[in-house]
């Protein structure tokens, strides 16, 4: 296992994204709400660069006890990332696709040494 220096945390501001290179192997890092997600690159579709779409709020539907909705809303903590070429869209926790969470992307360790962040590949 190989560690790939990313950035500092310092110049990493939540919100953004590094896209790395370790070898073959494309890694997009995220930082939100403090925390730091490493996924490979590589849509599970067909290939697309999975990491550097749109960022948005997990859309959550709010249920009667009779299963009715009450409509739909965006998550205040939780965030997905979308694959630019054709939509899937990936859990920033888990790299799950939201659709279907047996299809996930490489996840990859993220370390921290002082300020400095490092993907484990
Ligand atoms: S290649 Fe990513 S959604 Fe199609």
């Amino acid at each position: 296992m190989a560690e790939q220096f990313v950035c500092k945390s310092s110049e990493f501001k939540n919100g953004e994204r590094q896209i790395i290179r370790i070898g073959e192997e494309e890694i997009g890092v995220f930082k939100h709400e403090d925390e730091y997600f490493a996924y490979s690159n590589f849509c599970l579709h067909q290939g697309g660069p999975a990491c550097e779409g749109l960022t948005i709020a997990r859309v959550e539907e709010h249920l009667r006890a009779d299963k009715t909705s009450m409509g739909l809303s965006f998550s205040e903590k939780d965030m997905n990332f979308v694959c630019p070429w054709h939509g899937y869209e990936y859990d920033m926790r888990t790299g799950a696709h939201v659709a279907d969470p047996k299809v996930r992307l490489r996840k990859y360790d993220i370390v921290k040494k002082g300020d400095d962040i490092y993907v484990v590949a």
